[in-house]
């Protein structure tokens, strides 16, 4: 058994969470196993339900989503080079980001969301998602283009939250 690694979350700031990360071209390697099942095992010690890989600062267009945080296996989804290609309807729930932590807000998504993407093998697939699982689709999609869940507020609570970091930030708090 290969030693799992549990990486720390790039936060809010990082130039690596507003770049476009690349596209996967290599896959069914041993590197890569290894760095999605790194990437699980960082997503499950922070509590999460989704990890893009440039919030351990690897900017790849890899993400991991399990919205039963480790209680289902079946659960686990590794979504790579993932693209949005349907939407339908609209939700409102409160969203929160590793790496935008102690801030929470409604953003709206679409109810379903159909993600076209590779798995870790290099076989590509489309899967459909609906209330949190359509959300996680969309929220990891986001990351790897270098966008946040703050970037559907309106820029006034956006602007608003940036405050409060920047302020985190010059404290040393952040
Ligand atoms: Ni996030």
């Amino acid at each position: 058994m290969k030693r799992r690694m549990v990486y720390p979350i790039v936060k809010f700031g990082d130039d690596v969470l507003t770049a476009k990360a690349e596209t996967v071209t290599t896959f069914d390697d041993a590197e890569l196993q290894k760095l999605v099942e790194d990437m699980f095992e960082s997503m499950y010690a922070a509590n999460g339900v989704g990890l893009a890989a440039n919030q351990i600062g690897i900017s790849r267009r890899i993400a991991v989503i399990d919205t039963s945080v480790g209680k289902d296996p079946k659960a686990k989804i590794v979504i790579i080079n993932p693209e949005i290609i349907a939407r339908d309807g609209k939700q409102y729930e409160e969203e929160g980001c590793l790496s935008i932590p102690g801030f929470r807000e409604t953003v709206e998504r679409p109810a379903k969301a159909i993600v076209r993407a590779f798995d870790a093998k290099g076989k590509e697939f489309t899967m459909e998602g609906e209330g949190l699982l359509a959300r996680a689709f969309c929220h990891e999609t986001d990351h790897l283009n270098g966008m946040f869940f703050i970037n559907h507020l309106s820029t006034l609570k956006r602007d608003l939250i940036k405050r409060k970091i920047r302020k985190m930030m010059r404290s040393g708090e952040w």
